[in-house]
């Protein structure tokens, strides 16, 4: 049987037939790691909705969504939360064990200490990352120690965030005994992909591969899940609305329990400063939307603007061009929410280009 399979089965089977079924599949050593890594599976579609996850690219402003709804509303994360750094000067809202295993499933697979940006992260399998868990494969301390805050009531409604979940996200789900919900945000590619050069140095075409790779993901990897859906520009428009809606949405649609706290203006203001947040945000806005150069396609009425190259070698150059234009006609269709079609194609990304990337 393929291991894929057999995993399946093996979830399905830990509720349903678990002592004949251990005895029949899992022999020896197995079973023994199997017990090993102790870890309670819950298994069921019928799985109450007790909490949510956001999940967003990195410097996508799903620190801002969080902060909003974790300060306004008085949704629960859990702790310890990673603490506030220069990048997110109010808080990342991350749990910081939450990001360890989601470094601990991607470093077994990628082999690189924090993979994030790792080019080849879409490789990333995670009935692979599920079986080395059960298998004892993996360190799985972190793993239960979010789930045991998570798994328990006093707990919900909770908020689970860290942009490595756009990757990682279905790995979790067979160890939290309730089915999250999705807040999906997303932000400008351009505007990611500068952010990411300032802060990481990643060339421009690494940015723009990732921003396609991390949304593509975690579109895919909520298609099934109660999802609700806003985007940076969204937020930064009308933030107290926008979050509103949110949060209405999370407990009409999407069964999330309603949140103990009412979003109050002075709570917007006091995590938006007033005078220069407002400024920063019509800035960005600005510099993501108005048109102040020319349009290098139109696709599907939607206008796609040239931007200042990185690169000088022409073919360079154009590898990077065309990076730009399938990220850009990408943030077209989220725009008009095309792309959260069961049946959207996603674009190729090229071989080439993932193997060279690394090397500025
Ligand atoms: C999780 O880890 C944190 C920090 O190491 C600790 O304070 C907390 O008690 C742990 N929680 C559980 C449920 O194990």
């Amino acid at each position: 049987m393929r291991p894929i399979v057999v995993l399946k089965k093996t979830l399905l089977c830990v509720t349903l037939c678990c002592a004949a079924y251990f005895s029949f599949e899992f022999k020896g050593d197995t079973f023994r790691q199997r017990s090993l890594a102790n870890i309670e599976i819950h298994d069921s579609e019928l799985k109450p909705t007790s909490g949510f996850v956001v999940l967003g690219m990195h410097r996508s402003g799903t620190s801002m969504i969080s902060g909003l709804l974790v300060e306004g509303f008085g949704y629960k994360t859990g702790g310890p939360l990673l603490e506030p750094a220069s990048d997110n000067e109010k808080g990342f809202f991350e749990l910081s064990p939450a990001v360890n295993q989601n470094q601990v499933f991607l470093y077994d697979q990628l082999q690189l200490r924090d993979a994030w940006n790792h080019p080849n992260i879409d490789s990333f399998n995670h009935e692979i990352a599920i079986r080395s868990a059960l298998n004892g494969e993996i360190d799985i301390k972190n793993l239960r120690n979010v789930t045991e805050q998570l798994n328990d009531a006093k707990s919900s409604p909770w908020l689970l965030k860290d942009p490595r979940l756009c990757i990682t996200f279905q790995s979790w789900l067979p160890f939290l005994n309730s089915k999250p919900a999705v807040v999906f945000t997303y932000r400008n590619p351009l505007s990611v992909a500068k952010s990411l050069n300032i802060r990481d140095r990643l060339p421009l075409i690494h940015g723009l591969r990732l921003w396609i790779v991390y949304n593509k993901a975690a579109i895919q990897n909520s298609a099934h899940m109660c999802r609700v859906t806003t985007s940076n520009n969204a937020i930064l428009q009308d933030p107290f609305n926008e979050v509103l809606r949110i949060s209405n949405e999370l407990t009409s649609k999407c069964n999330v329990p309603p949140p103990p706290g009412q979003l109050s203006v002075e709570t917007v203001d006091s995590f938006i400063d007033p005078t220069l947040q407002h400024n920063q945000a019509v800035r960005k806005l600005q510099e993501e939307s108005l048109p102040q150069k020319q349009v290098i396609e139109v696709y599907n009425d939607c206008d796609i603007y040239e931007y200042p190259s990185w690169q000088t070698d022409a073919y360079w150059k154009q590898l990077e061009m065309d990076m730009y234009l399938k990220a850009m006609r990408i943030h077209c269709d989220l725009e008009s929410g095309v792309a959260y079609n069961a049946d959207y194609v996603w674009p190729n990304l090229q071989e080439k280009v993932k193997t060279n990337i690394a090397v500025e």
